[in-house]
């Protein structure tokens, strides 16, 4: 379907095709001088001293917890209001995903407060989600987790670029993982990197990205290394110039369309608070996000179809994020929830509706947009 509004889109211009043609021309298509400024340059962006480049988010997530040595016997604290990916690293490790509830259905973040009760001696990490850009309170997360041994990644998937307190999210905990899927701030069509402060994690991201061995092939090009030796059971999670050439244009554009994203979700904010039936999550945040999603709330879950498709029908692409992760068949059968023992989670995941929102959308789309929300929900109010 062609959508006249589609949910998300990507910000490609000239300067993607120029530099996607000069690695073609170089012919040194696998990680080599371009990936590694692309890291140079993430790094300094979340402002760690370290930056790997993977072929996506998942990766990132799976290596951040293959690193930090966590497996069998070890639980992992997750949130089920996310995508799939954040949790199922959890079980390529073989731990065990414990998930608790979010804080409110104005906050779709992690609960501290959850997390404190969901703590064991098997404990071993938590997972923060950094939902649509909007800041985990990373304060109270540490608060929780103080005197304690219990590692903590962000899932900043949606966030390359917002600040909390002053620094980047992606910079809070033991790792910070970004995915440059095509619906992403910034993309790569697929990709992602792991963000760090500590230097055995970086050395063994390193090393587990390419086949656990001890060099890669770039070294061996440039005289760095002669030889390798294999010293960890690694994986294949390289990413190519092609892909990190396209992340270096991307990255110099994410702060102009961040603002564009910010301008954009107060546009839709000020109109959306007029509509009956209709909140808004997420007004008042900590920090400054980087405005991935435009979630809302239907204050009647029963109109969510009918919304959908009336503005499917006038061309405006909308979506769910997220079908709690606990409902999958998968996590059902092998990790059940018991009924209500994540209220906030499952009224999100019945009442929230994504709205289109890029940095190449108009104030008129905005105005589109809300126009026919208005318009679809009203009339089934009371469905
Ligand atoms: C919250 C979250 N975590 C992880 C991922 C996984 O990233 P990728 O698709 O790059 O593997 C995604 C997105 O796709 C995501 O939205």
């Amino acid at each position: 379907m062609a959508w006249q509004i589609p949910l998300a889109d990507i910000d490609f211009g000239p300067e993607e095709h120029q530099a996607v043609q000069e690695v073609l021309t170089s012919k040194w298509l696998s990680m080599g001088q371009v990936t590694e400024t692309f890291e140079q340059q993430f790094a300094a962006l979340i402002d760690v001293p370290y930056a790997v480049a993977v072929s996506s988010g998942t990766a990132a997530l799976h290596l951040a917890l293959a690193a930090l040595d966590i497996g069998p016997g070890d639980e992992v604290i997750v949130p089920s209001l996310t995508f799939v990916a954040s949790v199922n690293a959890v079980l390529y490790v073989g731990a065990t995903p414990v998930f608790v509830d979010i804080t409110s259905p104005d906050d779709f973040s992690i609960d501290p407060a959850a997390i404190a009760r969901a703590l064991t001696p098997a404990t071993k990490a938590v997972i923060v989600v950094h939902y649509g850009g909007y800041a985990v309170d990373m304060a109270a997360i540490a608060t929780v987790l103080a005197g304690r041994s219990i590692a903590v990644i962000e899932d900043a998937a949606h966030a390359p670029g917002a600040r909390l307190d002053g620094r980047a999210l992606g910079s809070f905990g033991d790792a910070g993982c970004f995915s440059f899927f095509a619906n992403k701030n910034m993309t790569t069509g697929e990709g992602g990197m792991l963000t760090t402060a500590r230097h055995d994690v970086y050395q063994r991201v390193r090393r587990l990205r390419s086949h656990g061995m001890t060099s890669l092939t770039w070294d061996r090009h440039r005289g760095h290394a002669s030889g390798y030796d294999v010293v960890d059971l690694g994986f294949n999670y390289r990413t190519t110039e092609i892909n990190t050439a396209l992340g270096l244009v991307q990255l110099h554009k994410l702060a102009d369309n961040a603002q564009r994203r910010q301008r954009l979700t107060a546009r839709y904010q000020q109109q959306l608070r007029a509509i009956p039936g209709v909140t808004v999550p997420f007004q008042a945040h900590r920090g400054t996000s980087a405005y991935h999603l435009l979630p809302i709330l239907l204050d009647n879950p029963t109109v969510r179809a009918h919304v959908m498709q009336s503005l499917a029908g006038q061309g405006i692409q909308t979506s769910m994020h997220y079908p709690p992760i606990h409902h999958f068949s998968l996590y059902r059968q092998r990790y059940p929830v018991p009924p209500g023992r994540l209220p906030q989670t499952e009224a999100v995941g019945t009442r929230e509706l994504t709205l289109p929102l890029y940095a190449t959308m108009t104030d008129t789309q905005v105005d589109t947009v809300c126009a026919a929300l208005a318009a679809a929900v009203q009339p089934s109010e009371g469905l």
